[in-house]
């Protein structure tokens, strides 16, 4: 069982990560691989009523990782987290299989009632840098976080979001998603109104002078 873990986990990580080299480099070099190991310990020890034990686990895997992992997540196999530091995963967060995640991302709660509070994840899904993640939401099966997101709705499986509060990227080219926060109608960007006018302006001098080199000629 647990060789097995190893093996496809170390696998996932050498399909995933280009800078990932060899088998033993991903044993020794790769925090996520040893947080989600720890996390197999410290879920065993929750579920088998010793949650205090596995607090502690989870406690020393965050000291030796930089990632918070609650031993009552549920994770799916093939998990990659690569950087790691400050990712946290709160207690009734579930991941599908093959989730990858980046560092700072966080899986939390906006609630501070017992029950299912933390956001579960469908398979395949990739969560960016930094994204945060909300509630008990569900991000469907292969959707893709964008770095820096705060996702607080649920995500269609297949969907990209990105920004704060996330959003779908859109990708009709009729209505584009604002990404940056810039104003997504031209019309309100105070550049290209002052562009529109200096245009405006030129359009008219260029008529004048049209005129006058008209009188001038007859
Ligand atoms: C969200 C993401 C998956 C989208 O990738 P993609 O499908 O190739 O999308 P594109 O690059 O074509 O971008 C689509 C639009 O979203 C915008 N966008 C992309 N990522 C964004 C982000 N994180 N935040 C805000 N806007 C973003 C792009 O500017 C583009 O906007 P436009 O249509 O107005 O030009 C990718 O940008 C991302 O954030 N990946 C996370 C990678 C990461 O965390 N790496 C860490 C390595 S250490």
């Amino acid at each position: 069982m647990a060789l097995m873990f190893l093996t496809e986990t170390v696998r996932a990580y050498r399909e995933r990560d280009p800078a990932a080299r060899s088998d033993l480099e991903v044993l020794l070099c790769y925090p996520g691989l040893h947080a989600v190991a720890l996390h197999s310990l410290s879920s065993f020890l929750w579920r088998h009523r010793m949650p205090l034990v596995g607090r502690v686990v989870s406690h020393i895997a965050r000291f030796l990782t930089g990632i918070e992992i609650h031993p009552g997540a549920k994770l799916g196999r093939r998990l990659v987290i690569d950087h790691g530091m400050g990712v946290v995963i709160g207690e009734t967060a579930e991941i599908g299989d093959d989730v990858y995640i980046y560092h700072q991302v966080t899986l939390g709660g906006t609630s501070s009632k017992a029950g299912k509070r933390h956001p579960t994840v469908g398979d395949n899904v990739i969560i960016g840098a930094g994204a945060k993640v909300l509630g008990a939401i569900s991000i469907g099966e292969g959707a893709r976080i964008g770095a820096n997101a705060v996702v607080v709705a649920e995500v269609p499986a297949g969907t990209t979001v990105v920004g704060i509060p996330a959003r779908p990227v859109d990708r009709s080219g009729k209505a584009r998603f604002d990404a940056y926060g810039t104003p997504a109608d031209p019309c309100l960007d105070p550049l290209l109104q002052e562009v529109d006018l200096l245009r405006r302006e030129l359009t008219e001098l260029e008529g004048r002078i049209a005129k006058l080199a008209q009188e001038r000629i007859f």
